[in-house]
Parts: C-alpha cells; structure tokens; sequence
C-alpha cells in the first residue's frame, strides 16, 4: 500500500557498507535511475535474492517522477553488522 511506510533496515546508514537496504524494483522504476554505482554494484553482489532491478534502497533518492513506484522487499537480507557482535538495530528482535 502506498501509505504504509516500510521497514527497510539501513544497517550502515547509506555509506555503502552493507546491503540490508536492498530492494527490487519494478523494471520502469528500475529503468528511470541513473545507473549504480560501482560502490553500489559492489555490495549488491552481496545482497541476497539479487534480481535485475535490484538496487540498494538508500541510494535511490526520491522525486516526484518515482511517485507510484513498486518496491519489494527480498526475502532475507544478510547482515554483517547483527550477527557478529550481537547488537540488535530495530526491526531485529529476535537476534
Ligand atoms: Fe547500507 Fe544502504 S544502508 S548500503
């Protein structure tokens, strides 16, 4: 629904250290973005459940020509961040 926000994780807060802020886009968005990044490339090598409009969602910046733009969320994101020192940024709790 387009009303409803998102729980998209930003584990490194948009300085392409990770790639918990992937998501998939559908291909006219994905189509309307100027390309990645090679920083961006590199870390959604990374990502998991990677498709052809996948992008790292931190990166894209918003204008009103993105309004109505689909954006699906992978089924499992990897985190580097959670898992080794055991600090739980929201929406993790069960770690
Ligand atoms: Fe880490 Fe987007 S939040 S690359």
């Amino acid at each position: 629904r387009s009303d409803e926000a998102i729980a998209l994780e930003g584990a490194c807060e948009a300085s392409l250290a990770c790639s918990t802020c992937h998501v998939i886009l559908d291909q006219e968005t994905f189509d309307r973005l100027d390309e990645p990044s090679e920083d961006e490339e590199d870390m959604l090598d990374l990502a998991t459940c990677l498709t052809s409009t996948s992008r790292l969602g931190c990166q894209i910046i918003l204008s009103k020509e993105l309004e109505g733009m689909e954006v699906t969320l992978p089924a499992y994101s990897k985190n580097f961040y959670v898992r080794p020192c055991n600090f739980c940024p929201k929406p993790h709790t069960n770690c």
